[in-house]
């Protein structure tokens, strides 16, 4: 086993910076890149709004990706459950590569659960730059996320054979100050990306950025 506690400064290794800066990719790419977290209940909407706001904002022309909880937990992650330690592993890994995405100048989409508002402030600390990190409340009550069920999952939960299912048997700690919120009860998914879409407008992150307004490639060290 290694010495090494997570948190801690890693021993014997030591920080490589590269040649290309994030303001060097974000001055080609034209936007900067950023963290869209949504967070919320199981079928409250969080993979379906992450997925039509990348098509929306791919098709305009921006630089996104998706990280989506079911098909991290294919990979990166299936080796985790869903006790709060593993969830707060998944967010912990999952956020370190979002970090890194929003670092190569991605618009990053992330659906997770999330359900620990410790796990997620710590994923906003992580980032490097203020307002990378925009906190997306999918709001929807647990009823409605229950009668639209998608999985079939709050049906084995309820009959027990699913254990610690958030909403269920385990908790879900909604954002106290989301950057934003998004009621998805009763509204048109086209009505949710737009809602979405202006706030990243609104709030300069899909504007295209002026030359001078970022460090050029001859700013570098
Ligand atoms: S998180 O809590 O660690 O953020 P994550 O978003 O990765 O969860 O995965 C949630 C998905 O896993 C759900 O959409 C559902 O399909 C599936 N799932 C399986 N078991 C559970 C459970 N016990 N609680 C919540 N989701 C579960």
């Amino acid at each position: 086993m290694s010495e090494h506690k997570r948190g801690q400064e890693p021993k014997n290794v030591f920080w490589q910076r590269g040649a290309i800066s994030r303001a060097d990719r974000e001055t080609r790419r034209g936007h900067r890149g950023c963290v869209l977290w949504f967070t919320g209940l199981s079928a409250s909407g969080k993979s379906t709004l992450a997925t039509h706001v990348e098509e929306r904002l791919f098709d305009e022309g921006y630089f996104t990706f998706v990280l989506d909880g079911d098909n991290m937990r294919h990979g990166l992650c299936e080796d985790l459950g869903f006790s709060p330690e593993d969830r707060t592993e998944n967010i912990r890994r999952v956020g370190q590569v979002a970090k890194l995405f929003a670092e190569a100048g991605a618009i990053v989409a992330t659906a997770f659960i999330s359900p620990y508002r410790q796990d997620r402030d710590r994923v906003r600390r992580l980032m490097s730059r203020e307002g990378d990190f925009v906190e997306v409340f999918v709001s929807c009550p647990l009823s409605v996320c229950e009668s639209r069920d998608p999985k079939g999952l709050y049906r084995r939960a309820r009959a027990g054979e699913i254990r610690d299912f958030t909403g269920i048997d385990a908790p879900y700690e909604a954002p106290e100050a989301p950057e934003l919120v998004v009621e998805t009860q009763d509204r048109e998914i086209a009505e949710c990306v737009e809602q979405i879409v202006d706030f990243l407008r609104a709030n300069g992150y899909i504007e295209y950025m002026e030359a001078e307004a970022v460090p050029q490639a001859s700013a570098r060290a």
